[in-house]
């Protein structure tokens, strides 16, 4: 039985992903004169800040001192939070108003589950946050998906145990994290990028029901 859902943040409720992508991108390029190309980039989706950078300089060959490291995921941030502070309501992505709000209406609770330490000002940019009954973000948790601590925490937030929990995600860590917590997962992307999902679909505006499995 379902009774509650859990978003991914970026790539699911918000076209946030792109930005990600624009700014890692950039020192790829700046710091280390590489190519950073969108295939590169879903290894980073999902993965929280920490890991990402760590995924580049071995990419790129470099071991990095600490304070050079910490600088790299700063400016990474920095120029991630400008484009995001640029944000518009309608970079909420097609359907997910309607379709969270017709969850709850059903008396389904739902939560973000979102690795992002910039999820409140997501959020706020959006006017999503009333939508949902939980957040559990990088703010709160430290174990990088496809760890399933994210998940787990909201799922402990809303009260409601992982076998009645779905994920929805877009990230492969973020499937496997489902997975490894003993959620259900639907996917939100193309079928030959993604594996290990018990759904699939482009994006929430392409869901009409979900068949229990
Ligand atoms: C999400 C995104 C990742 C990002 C991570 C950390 O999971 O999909 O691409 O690296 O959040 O985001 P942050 O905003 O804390 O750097
Ligand atoms: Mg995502």
């Amino acid at each position: 039985m379902i009774k509650a859902m859990i978003f991914d943040l970026d790539g699911v409720l918000v076209d946030t992903a792109k930005y990600h992508y624009l700014a890692w991108k950039r020192l790829a390029r700046e710091w280390f004169d590489m190519e950073f190309t969108m295939e590169d980039n879903e290894q980073f989706k999902g993965v929280n800040r920490v890991a990402c950078m760590e995924i580049l300089c071995k990419a790129a060959g470099k071991t990095l001192d600490d304070a050079a490291f910490n600088e790299g995921m700063t400016l990474k941030n920095q120029w991630y939070v400008e484009m995001v502070q640029q944000m518009e309501k309608d970079e909420v992505l097609p359907g997910v108003r309607d379709y969270v709000q017709k969850q709850r209406d059903n008396g389904i609770l739902c939560a973000i589950g979102s690795a992002s330490k910039n999820c409140g000002l997501v959020l706020e940019r959006t006017d999503l946050k009333e939508l949902f009954d939980a957040v559990s973000d990088g703010t709160v948790v430290s174990r990088a998906k496809p760890d399933p601590e994210v998940f787990l925490y909201a799922a402990k937030m809303l009260g409601v145990a992982p076998e009645h929990c779905i994920v929805f995600e877009d990230a492969q860590a973020g499937i496997e994290a489902a997975r490894a917590g003993g959620m259900r997962c639907c996917a939100i992307g193309q079928p030959d990028v993604l594996t290990g999902y018990d759904w699939i679909y482009p994006g929430l505006y392409a869901i009409d029901q979900l068949k229990e499995a």
